[in-house]
């Protein structure tokens, strides 16, 4: 039997920055989809748009593939477009593909607006290749200058971790805050998500922060093996 699928419509994400250039990446990583992978599948509102447009590919060639999706609205999207789902433990990705907030000349990014840098950072460091699809305000001369750093913690560590982020460098942090839900966001893990602004970002950042007790992730992904498709 199948399931009214009438609560998953509400994934839907109405309002997009950027549309149409990020429908353009959306079809260029449709085009590398080949029957039989197993692709892992990002997060935001341009890995949304990438999840559509394979789904399509993927009806009218009548290809099987499957996703490892990064978070539970990508879960559920697929879910809703028919595309079957696996974890890490369960299937190794021929290749991923997500977004980012900010991208630098050395394809150093910042990722996490959507909370989902934790599982996002698997995908990558599991996948031979990571596709990350990007419009044109993504790009920036120096990392951090539009973004602040999403730092996952455990929740008891917060005032720690904070002690140890201002030692590292950070110039404001703040505690990011849910909407439709009084108090923090709450992580697919369970977690707290700090939000860091760095005046610098050097290459050992990301692992000075990992290094924290109580930091589970961060959203710098400082020398990974991505490729850039704008
Ligand atoms: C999700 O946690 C993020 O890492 C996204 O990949 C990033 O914020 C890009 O989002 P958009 O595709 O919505 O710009």
């Amino acid at each position: 039997m199948n399931w009214d699928k009438e609560l998953l419509e509400e994934i839907r994400i109405d309002s997009i920055e950027h549309l149409e250039e990020k429908k353009k990446v959306a079809e260029k990583i449709a085009e590398k989809v080949k029957d039989n992978q197993v692709i892992g599948f990002g997060s935001g509102s341009t890995s949304y748009l990438a999840t559509i447009a394979i789904a399509d590919k993927i009806k009218k060639e009548n290809l099987q593939i499957i996703a490892i999706p990064t978070s539970f609205e990508i879960k559920m999207l697929c879910a809703y477009l028919e595309i079957p789902t696996a974890n890490l433990s369960e299937k190794k990705p021929d290749w991923s593909f997500d977004g980012a907030d900010e991208v630098d000349s050395n394809n150093w990014l910042i990722k996490g607006k959507g909370g989902a840098m934790f599982k996002e950072k698997l995908n990558i460091v599991n996948s031979p290749i990571t596709y990350i699809l990007i419009d044109s305000s993504k790009r920036v001369n120096k990392l951090g200058e539009k973004n602040k750093v999403p730092v996952e913690i455990y929740p008891d560590a917060i005032n720690y971790v904070k002690e140890e982020l201002f030692r590292l460098g950070a110039k404001e942090i703040a505690l990011r805050q849910a909407v439709n839900k009084a108090g923090p966001i709450i992580t697919e893990n369970g977690n707290l998500i700090l939000d860091v602004k760095f005046n610098t970002i050097t290459e050992k950042l990301e692992k000075d922060i990992k290094a924290i007790p109580g930091v589970i992730e961060n959203g710098l992904f400082i020398g990974y093996n991505v490729e850039i498709i704008d």
